[in-house]
């Protein structure tokens, strides 16, 4: 830098000035600035030496050099600032580049296993009654036959026993031998023995019946819902269910419609059937003038309350049972059921969902 001389003129400071700034603008780090800064504004800087010749000078020329010199020390220390920010921020950024760690790539550079569309679509019923405030609760696959029929008022020698297909076992409790659990409806009677009303409860899982065709197989999956206090009434359960159904299936102004039907377990009792088309065979839902059944459902029966201990004067409700399978096969227009069960690999990474993408109501229930 060129020196510069104690009562130097105006065209000095400027040039100085000049040299400074791009100095400042010049400097390649954070130690090359202070260095700039230490040679103009430092107690043996350019500047601080000009305003120490100050003294020396006459009067005028003394306040046009002072004005000039302050207006450059704060010019010069304003252009530092800049200048120490930009190589801060330069430097961070930097340092983020090369030590972060890039959380959006995967664990593994290729997810192979796939979520089972069962296990998928569970995981979607239940994002959707969770949030209206329903909780999961589970019972064991191997029943008794208190649990399966007879606290759900199906005494023995009851017709509804015929049709349900039942897989006996050897063992026996109380007299009667244990059955692998027909529907997910004991759920019901466990929960509501072990826990003090009011419920509202999902229970998803496996069921058994001794069936098997393009659209049974001896195992299959439902879902049960139940809902009890002192108030609820067929209209919640209706809301609920349209609810659900409107979620599920991703469709706003889904028909659906209440047909009256009979379970021992409810009374009065439904079948829930959503609107649909069949053109050839494809089947679409929410369109066309048909109709599918989905799901079963009524205002428990006073008798089961009473089986549990439960006051039906006091405590009334509604419960449900869903076939799993079945809503996931309409959802993903996957056509056989068996298919569920071959453990095919194929058939996996075909209708499976990706590993990582939970569903929730806020992010998507399936990508
Ligand atoms: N348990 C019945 C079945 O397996 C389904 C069902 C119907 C469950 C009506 C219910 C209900 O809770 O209220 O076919």
């Amino acid at each position: 830098m060129a020196p510069f001389f104690v009562g130097g003129n105006m065209q000095d400071i400027d040039k100085l000035g000049d040299e400074l700034q791009a100095a400042v603008e010049a400097a390649g780090s954070l130690d090359d600035l202070e260095a700039v800064r230490v040679s103009a504004l430092g107690r043996k800087g350019e500047i601080t030496s000009l305003m120490k010749g100050l003294g020396a000078m006459d009067e005028e020329a003394r306040r046009s050099a002072g004005t000039a010199l302050n207006a450059l020390k704060d010019d010069i220390a304003a252009a530092i600032d800049a200048r120490r920010g930009t190589l801060q921020n330069a430097a961070l950024t930097e340092q983020l580049e090369t030590e972060g760690i890039d959380i959006t790539l995967p664990a593994r550079a290729e997810a192979r296993g796939r979520i089972h569309p069962v296990t998928q679509v569970i995981d979607e019923v239940v994002a959707i009654f969770a949030d209206m405030g329903f909780s999961v609760a589970e019972g064991p696959d191997i029943e008794d036959d208190f649990h399966n029929f007879t606290a759900l008022n199906i005494p023995p020698e009851h017709p509804a026993r015929q049709m349900h297909d039942t897989f006996y076992l050897e063992a026996e409790r109380d007299g009667a031998p244990l059955v692998l659990r027909t529907h997910t409806s004991p759920v019901q009677i466990r929960h509501m023995q072990s826990t003090s009303p009011p419920y509202r409860i999902i229970a998803p899982g496996r069921t058994f019946r001794c069936d098997s065709d393009m659209t049974h197989t001896p195992m299959f999956h439902q879902v049960e819902g139940l809902a009890i206090g002192h108030d609820i009434h067929m209209g919640h359960l209706k809301g609920c269910l349209e609810e659900f159904a409107r979620v599920f299936f991703e469709v706003d102004n889904l028909r659906m419609r209440f047909r009256p039907s009979h379970f021992p377990f409810t009374e009065p009792s439904a079948e829930v059937d959503i609107g649909c088309s069949r053109e050839g065979r494809e089947l679409k839902i929410g369109e066309g003038n048909d109709w599918l059944e989905i799901l079963g459902c009524g205002m428990v029966h006073p008798n089961v309350l009473e089986n549990v201990g439960l006051d039906p004067d006091e405590w009334q409700g509604f419960a449900f049972g869903m076939g799993i399978d079945r809503i996931a096969m309409l959802k993903y227009g996957i056509p056989d059921l068996r298919a569920f069960f071959d453990s095919d690999l194929r058939w996996l990474r075909h209708y499976g969902f990706a590993a990582f993408d939970v569903p929730t109501l806020a992010g998507g229930l399936a990508r």
